[in-house]
């Protein structure tokens, strides 16, 4: 058996394989609510095969949403919807998982495609944005944000709260704080974005503070037998590389002792001088340190798709689960090639029986052989 195809369980709850869909924002919502796209997007890529499903970057306040077309869960109507997305994931296999964040200073752009730009306090579609310091990304991205009072952090820790809670009843079984991509909660740890001079800023420890909080607080109200995870930038390809690091990994731990079960391990991308090294899984070596490091379970994306190298990966416990975002979007159905490249038995049964009996039954018409 392929260690990529192995289940995995953590708390209560048993992926049928470690391979995991990424949140990816589908900039397609109606005022914070999903719409058909959604149903018909998550849907399949549940019927592809993956272990876990994790639905895109979901905003805990209306001026938390990265665009205007970004999905929230503010209120009820956001948690109806999200509820038939939790269920559509569940009832073909896989586990729902949602990602929970806050846009910060990176909130009031237009949608990728339109521009990626910041739309400006003047247009009735923007807002005024907020961060821990009054400094803006840069680029495109160039409105100067508000600075955060303490009754601010106050609040928007309550909505991630308020957002757990609706996301819990929405029947979702796995939770990922977003603490990552430079939005609010890593501008928080950034040495780039967060200068503030009180207990919320300064050294590791006070740049760790919002996110240790924000944890804690949702720990509180997010079931004990389900998974508790984040998805953290560990390092921002900016020359403070291992200084950075050896911050993350000790705040890492501490989440760890506050009832973090799993990091997704990231990139900071709080500041645009950075300079990624892309390369196919460039990022598992860094996940393997955040593991041993912090002695916590991690998966990570970023070019994980080839599946040999994703397997290699999980069998040398450098990554508990690997994550392919684009490689779904190409193929909703890759855990499915995936298993057949991998020559994992009864591959077709990670498929709906509506799809797996018939390609079991008859020859393929490339192979000339059953999938089975
Ligand atoms: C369309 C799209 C939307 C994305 N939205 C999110 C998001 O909502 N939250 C997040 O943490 N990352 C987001 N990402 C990053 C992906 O989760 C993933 O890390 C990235 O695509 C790299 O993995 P890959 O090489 O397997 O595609 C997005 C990526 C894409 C392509």
């Amino acid at each position: 058996m392929a260690a990529l195809f192995s289940p995995f369980s953590i708390k209560d709850i048993t992926l049928r394989n470690r391979i995991a869909v990424p949140p990816m924002c589908q900039y397609s919502a109606i005022e914070g609510v999903t719409t058909e796209w959604h149903d018909v997007h998550y849907a399949s890529l549940a019927r592809g095969g993956a272990g876990l499903v994790i639905v895109e970057a979901t905003a805990v306040s209306p001026e938390g949403r990265i665009t205007p077309a970004c999905t929230g869960l503010w209120n009820d109507t956001q948690a109806q919807g999200m509820a038939r997305i939790a269920a559509s994931i569940k009832r073909a296999g896989a586990v729902p998982g949602i990602q929970i964040g806050h846009a910060g200073w990176k909130g009031s752009a237009n949608r990728p495609w339109d521009g990626d730009d910041h739309i400006p306090n003047s247009d009735a579609r923007g807002w005024q944005t907020l961060s821990p310091s009054a400094i803006a990304f840069g680029g495109k991205l160039d409105k100067v944000p508000t600075e955060m009072t303490l009754d601010d952090i106050a609040r928007v820790k309550a909505d991630f709260v308020a957002a757990a809670v609706r996301a819990r009843d929405a029947g979702f079984e796995w939770l990922e704080l977003h603490f990552a991509h430079g939005y609010l909660a890593q501008s928080f740890f950034s040495v780039h974005a967060n200068q503030r001079t009180d207990q919320y800023g300064g050294d590791a420890q006070g740049r760790g503070r919002f996110l240790i909080e924000t944890l804690h607080a949702v720990r509180a109200v997010w079931p004990e037998r389900l998974p508790l995870t984040a998805r953290f930038g560990v390092i921002e390809f900016d020359g403070r590389d291992e200084e950075t690091l050896a911050e993350a990994i000790d705040l890492v731990s501490r989440m760890k002792q506050d009832g973090l079960d799993l990091l997704n391990v990231s990139m900071g991308f709080s500041t645009i001088q950075a300079s990624v090294p892309w390369s196919s899984g460039f990022m598992a070596p860094i996940a393997a340190r955040v593991r041993e490091g912090a002695g916590i379970a991690v998966a990570t994306a970023w070019g994980m798709d080839e599946p040999a190298e994703a397997n290699r990966a999980i069998e040398a416990s450098q990554l508990d689960l690997a994550m392919m975002g684009r490689a779904h979007l190409a193929d909703p159905h890759y855990p499915f090639r995936a298993a057949r490249e991998l020559q994992v038995a009864k591959s077709s049964t990670l498929l709906p029986e509506q799809y797996a009996y018939w390609l079991a039954r008859y020859p393929g018409p490339q192979n000339g052989e059953p999938v089975e």
